[in-house]
């Protein structure tokens, strides 16, 4: 109900025109230009705060930041519960003050299963914590001397008075893209390095993280864009780190049948067979469309991408995980666990013995665009008073006949929303060269590919891409987080 009233009232402010030229000028604040104005980052607005923050080693450092609060990052904002962000900046860490002025920007997005997420209410960094038992990886950035952004965003369940959802596809992008635009149109003001910001997401987070990075100043936001008063420039990021990315959504139904369909569900039953053979099925022709090549693979088929898999991520992770265990615990996991062979300090499996490793699925067939539409991507493409509606034109016809044809707007939501679509062809050239791709071996949430084909189409560009998947993690796992700050800081150039 608030919301409405804010769109209204916005709304008269929707003739003010540009935001970048006048950012912060006197003129603009003589013609009271209201939706430039509250574009203006002001370095002085904020609270310090102090924090103790145990690093990955087990070290606690006391860290004094500056916390800037709830600053709405678009000018005609829709909803600005959603449409805010928090800025730390780290002043003294460990009783030695930091300047943090040209340090990267950790753009951490607090987006889970593609619904709304809101900072503006945190009291502090890391008001969002990140998944079960691991440390917050805003507050490691923070206490490495790192400048932390934690942007909202709309979501997909987001529902106005006369019943209009206002979070669908694309909301979640373009406001992620609406608070990169306002940190790169506030260089000089806002602390750290502007040309730095690296995005940071975990599964529908790791999505929207992977988008961002692909998607760098694609003109298919503009519009969007505009609609909200975004500020005006580059919504380009330098870097990207995506866990469980939950992305390639028009194909996840494919791929999931090509992973896991000979997996039960935990009923012990299995999915149905026709409906999972028909999917699989037309993964080979998606995957032969995607061109993908590996070293020593070729390209990558549906003959090989599960030895692929294998070779490249599965038994690297396992041995990673076997050789950091003690040989005792080694021999009892290798004991319970004999479809591993573990010779000169490697591990070696078959991939049918690796999905029988991990068990249940997770998901009914199909995966992602249900028949009853009662999934969330089913909303996430829902459009003005429709909750929910089909994505693929497999589940569509499943329910309407073989003549069925998909909404005109769908094929062009599912480009906004595909991290794949932007690395297509010749690729978007501002999209992020560096990139973070972590995933756990028993997360059954998507197939497991999803995850490997983006870095693999990355790699192919050209870019630098550091993926690994971690043994027996499941979904929204993160096992590396220092490592993650680590690598932001190498990247960035900002350390070593
Ligand atoms: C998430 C998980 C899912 O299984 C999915 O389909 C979409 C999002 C999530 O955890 O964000």
């Amino acid at each position: 109900m608030k919301r409405r009233t804010m769109v209204k009232g916005f709304a008269a402010a929707a003739a003010v025109p540009a935001v970048g030229v006048a950012l912060g000028s006197p003129a603009s604040a003589a013609t009271g230009s209201a939706s430039s104005d509250s574009l203006v980052f002001d370095p002085a607005g904020y609270t310090e705060l102090t924090t103790t923050i145990t690093d990955t080693d087990g070290v606690a450092h006391e860290v004094v930041y500056h916390f800037y609060k709830a600053i709405t990052y678009v000018a005609k904002p829709v909803d600005a519960t959603y449409q805010s962000l928090n800025v730390s900046v780290p002043v003294k860490i460990d009783g030695t003050a930091v300047d943090a002025t040209h340090a990267p920007i950790l753009l951490a997005n607090q987006v889970g299963g593609y619904m709304p997420s809101s900072t503006a209410s945190a009291t502090g960094i890391g008001g969002a914590m990140g998944p079960a038992g691991t440390i917050s990886r805003q507050q490691l950035a923070l206490a490495a001397g790192y400048v932390v952004v934690e942007p909202g965003a709309r979501g997909r369940t987001l529902v106005d008075s006369s019943g209009t959802y206002y979070g669908t596809a694309p909301a979640a992008i373009v406001d992620l893209k609406a608070a990169v635009r306002y940190v790169k149109s506030n260089k000089g003001r806002i602390p750290g390095n502007v040309h730095r910001i690296v995005s940071a997401g975990v599964s529908a987070g790791g999505a929207l993280s992977s988008l961002l990075g692909a998607s760098g100043d694609s003109p298919i936001y503009d519009s969007y864009l505009k609609e909200i008063g975004a500020a005006e420039g580059s919504d380009a990021i330098f870097a990207t780190g995506a866990w469980c990315p939950i992305t390639d959504l028009e194909h996840a139904d494919m791929a999931y049948e090509w992973n896991w369909g000979a997996n039960a569900l935990s009923s012990g039953s299995l999915v149905d067979r026709t409906i999972s053979k028909e999917l699989r099925t037309a993964y080979g022709d998606y995957l032969a469309s995607l061109k993908l090549h590996a070293k020593g693979f070729g390209k990558l088929t549906v003959r090989n991408l599960d030895e692929y898999l294998v070779k490249t991520h599965l038994e690297p992770s396992a041995t990673k995980y076997l050789a950091a265990l003690s040989d005792a615990d080694r021999a009892t996991y290798l004991a319970a666990n004999t479809f591993i062979t573990w010779s000169g300090g490697r591990a070696t499996f078959a991939w049918a013995d690796f999905l029988t490793h991990v068990g249940a699925r997770k998901k009914d067939a199909p995966s992602f665009d249900l028949f009853d539409l009662s999934s969330g991507e089913n909303n996430l493409f829902g459009t003005g008073t429709t909750k929910a509606r089909h994505f693929t034109l497999y589940s569509l016809r499943h329910e309407s006949g073989s003549s069925a044809r998909l909404d005109s707007d769908i094929p062009g939501k599912l480009d906004l929303m595909n991290t794949m679509h932007h690395l297509a062809g010749d690729a978007n050239q501002n999209r992020s060269k560096h990139w973070w791709i972590r995933l756990g071996t028993k997360d059954s949430d998507t197939s497991l590919s999803v995850a490997s084909n983006l870095g693999a189409r990355l790699e192919n560009l050209g870019d630098d891409v550091n993926t690994s998947y971690y043994w027996d993690a499941g979904h929204g796992a993160d096992e590396d987080p220092g490592d993650f700050i680590t690598w932001i800081g190498k990247v960035s150039g900002y350390r070593k």
